[in-house]
């Protein structure tokens, strides 16, 4: 079969910097943010390096079809879409960009927070139909209510420092407690950050430590006005649990930029008292221009 070096293949979404240097340097693209799973099958194959984001599996059943594949870029920091084992066995390199767009999703978190906390998607869906619900649209505001950020890692801690500026009262559960934390930041145990937030932020990586964070058993823990914010990912958090809580309005609201299954059909989507987002907290200008700059350099440095 036909291959060679220059060989990228590009699965999901890259700024437009990334493919005209590539093809600068006379590199062989294939820009495929859409592609299917089929189609992957067979693309992969042909490949020496691909490039790839979130809302994509690298699983074992893709990886053995990639006779040819040596390096795995993830333009981004999660690695839980790709089996790293798997890489591993057969030789391929797998490399992430990380933290390069953490004030993107820091930011975007506080959208979706005041977006939750003031009804302002609700507010927009009803006025577009001349609603004027005025009356149903009552919120919170920030100021001297507490946040609780779980993980504060690059992402937690810009959140931590955004808080601040809102005059929040922040805690934090963290897995590494030697850590030096912000000053302004309390460490508490998770079942305490949930009794006490009146806001809760879930900034942590997938992983068997961090799946279904929040469950059944103690989300009976969080306050009847709680708003939910996920920007990290959807195994996170029980997804059927945050599906009861709110159907049942045992919290106020939630917001959610990531889901268990991406790309296919949710019952949260359902709900009204859930702003969703199709996991786009990195989608900045800003932090797209720096990624494809730094995978560039990484895949010329790769393959010389
Ligand atoms: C990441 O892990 O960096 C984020 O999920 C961003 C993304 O790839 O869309």
């Amino acid at each position: 079969m036909a291959y060679s070096r220059k060989k990228v293949l590009i699965i999901s979404p890259v700024h437009s910097n990334l493919i005209s240097d590539l093809k600068r340097h006379k590199f062989e693209i294939k820009y495929l943010p859409n592609i299917s799973r089929k189609k992957l099958a067979i693309e992969i194959s042909k490949t020496y390096v691909v490039v790839l984001r979130s809302g994509i599996q690298l699983d074992k059943d893709i990886i053995s079809k990639s006779n040819h594949l040596r390096f795995i870029i993830r333009a981004g920091s999660g690695l839980d879409n790709i089996d790293i084992n798997e890489a591993k066995k057969r030789n391929i390199k797998v490399f992430n960009l990380p933290n390069l767009n953490s004030q993107s999703v820091a930011e975007f978190s506080f959208g979706l927070l005041i977006s939750a906390s003031r009804n302002i998607v609700k507010a927009n869906i009803d006025l577009k139909k001349n609603l004027w619900n005025k009356p149903k649209l009552y919120g919170y505001e920030l100021r001297n209510k507490t946040i609780g950020i779980i993980g504060l890692g690059a992402i937690g801690s810009r959140i931590a420092k955004i808080a601040e500026v809102f005059s929040m009262n922040v805690l934090a559960a963290v897995k590494n407690k030697g850590k030096k934390r912000p000053k302004k930041v309390k460490i508490v145990p998770l079942i305490t950050l949930l009794k006490k937030s009146d806001f809760i932020i879930f900034s942590v990586p997938l992983n068997n430590k961090t799946k279904h964070l929040l469950n059944k058993k103690n989300s009976k823990y969080l306050k009847s006005h709680s708003i939910l914010i996920n920007i990290s990912r959807g195994g996170v958090i029980n997804e059927e649990v945050l599906y009861m809580l709110l159907k049942k309005n045992k919290i106020f609201a939630a917001a959610t930029d990531v889901f268990l299954h991406e790309k296919k059909q949710n019952k949260l989507f359902k709900l009204k008292n859930i702003i969703v987002t199709p996991h786009i907290g990195a989608m900045t200008f800003d932090a797209q221009k720096i990624l494809a700059e730094k995978t560039f350099e990484k895949i010329k440095n790769l393959v010389k």
